[in-house]
Parts: C-alpha cells; structure tokens; sequence
C-alpha cells in the first residue's frame, strides 16, 4: 500500500481524475466503483472536466456505486444515487445502461445484493475503485466487526455513521441501515484509492495506514490490497507518524 500526500484537496483531486482518465484511455470497458460522501466530490468534478476538455470516449465505460442508504429514494437530496447522478450522470451523459446502483428501497434487499454481485462478475470485476473513510473507520457502510470476506450485504448502521450521515440530507432523517459492497470486492479491485482530506480526518487516517489490521477498524484493510493507495492532503496526514 501506498500512501500519497498533497498539498490541498484540489492536487489530490486533479490526481486522481487523471489515474481515471488513463485507466479509461488504455482500457474503454473499464469498470469504476465510486463512493459518495464529501470526499470523493470534487474529484468527480475534475474527471468531468478532463473528459470534456480531452473529448474522452466514455461509451464503453460502465460504472458502479460502492452503496446506498436502505430506505433513502434515489431521488432524494442525499441519496448516493443523486450524488452521481449530479456529479458524473447528468455532466458527462451517461447512459442508464452504463451503470448499475443499489436500489435502497427494494423490498427484497437480498436480491439488490446479488444482482450486484453478479453484474461485477458479468464485466470481468472491478478495475478502480474510490473510496472515503468514515470517522469510525468504516469504507462503504462496512462497519466495525465487518468480515474482509464480504460480497455485497446490509448492515445495521454503527451510531456515529447514522449521526454524521445527516449532514447530507436537507431534513432529520432516520439511518438505520445501509447497503454495500463487502471488503471481497474492495480486495479483488485491481487498483483502490482511499481519500481523505482535513483534519477531521487525521485520526482515523493514522489508524488505517499505521494501526493494527483488524475487523474492529475496517479502513485497515487497505494494508492487505496489493496495489491500494492512500491518498490524502497535508491536514489528514498530520498524525502520521512514520
Ligand atoms: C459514502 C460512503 C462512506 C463515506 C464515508 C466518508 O458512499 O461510502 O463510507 O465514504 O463516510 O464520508 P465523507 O467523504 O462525506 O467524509
């Protein structure tokens, strides 16, 4: 695992959108997995700019999200649906057909699960994945305590992610659950980042780049990936040790 630092946000961004440009350059039919969250926005928002400023061919590129408030409309403010709709769907005229997303107010969550599961399978797997970093360590919703075996699943939400996930919804919303992709599918990606940025996110930082590797902080898992990378500004690196 490799960590980077840069100076602000906007570096690490601008980054990152390029490791997405070449990877679709090189390879049309890629498959990238995005979380939603503050985190991953304004990198988002440089891919679109770089794809229409370079006219990148996006027509073979699909697209997944990593998951999805159980309950939460797709077409609600909030929603992880509505985030990428917002961020890459709409700015860059992605087809319906080019992405798949969990559908948090199925009535059959075990069904939104597999099928998930086997549209990863069905394009030959993942090749990039964005990721953010909860403040109790979490990526995607898989919680402390979750396997690193994981495919897709549902998740009683910890305490803290219910509290500071009201901070994307316009009212007081009850958070219970949450829908993702498990740590299997992070582990199988061929290439994962992991952003962070300020520092709030300093601590949690320190933990999953130095700390021990455990379930109980589920960011750990990033030591095991054979080609992840840490990507964080100065501020989140700031209780770095090493
Ligand atoms: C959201 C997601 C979450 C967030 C994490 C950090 O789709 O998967 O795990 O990445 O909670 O959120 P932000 O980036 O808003 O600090």
């Amino acid at each position: 695992m490799v960590t980077k630092i840069f100076t602000d946000n906007a570096a690490l961004s601008d980054y990152l959108a390029e490791q997405m440009i070449e990877l679709i350059v090189s390879k049309p039919n890629a498959l990238i997995c995005f979380a939603s969250g503050n985190s991953p926005r304004n990198t988002a928002a440089c891919f679109v700019q770089k794809v229409k400023e370079r006219k990148v061919d996006l027509s073979a590129f699909h697209f997944i999200g990593l998951d999805e408030w159980v309950g939460v409309p797709a077409s609600m403010h909030g929603s992880c649906h509505n985030d990428f709709k917002n961020w890459l769907f709409e700015p860059l005229g992605i087809q319906d057909t080019q992405y798949h997303l969990f559908n948090g107010t199925s009535s059959n969550l075990e069904e939104e699960c597999n099928k998930m599961d086997a549209y990863i399978e069905a394009q030959g797997g993942i090749d990039l994945m964005v990721v953010g970093i909860g403040m109790n360590g979490h990526i995607g919703f898989n919680e402390p305590g979750s396997n690193f075996d994981a495919k897709s699943h549902v998740v009683p939400l910890d305490e803290i992610t219910a509290s500071v996930g009201q901070k994307y919804f316009q009212q007081a919303m009850t958070l219970e659950s949450g829908i993702t992709l498990g740590f299997h599918h992070l582990l199988a990606t061929k290439k994962v980042y992991l952003i962070a940025n300020g520092k709030a996110k300093a601590e949690v930082i320190q933990k999953a780049v130095e700390g021990e590797v455990t379930t109980a902080f589920p960011a750990s898992v990033m030591q095991l990936h054979n080609n992840g990378s840490i990507l964080i500004d100065d501020e989140a690196a700031s209780m770095l040790k090493r």
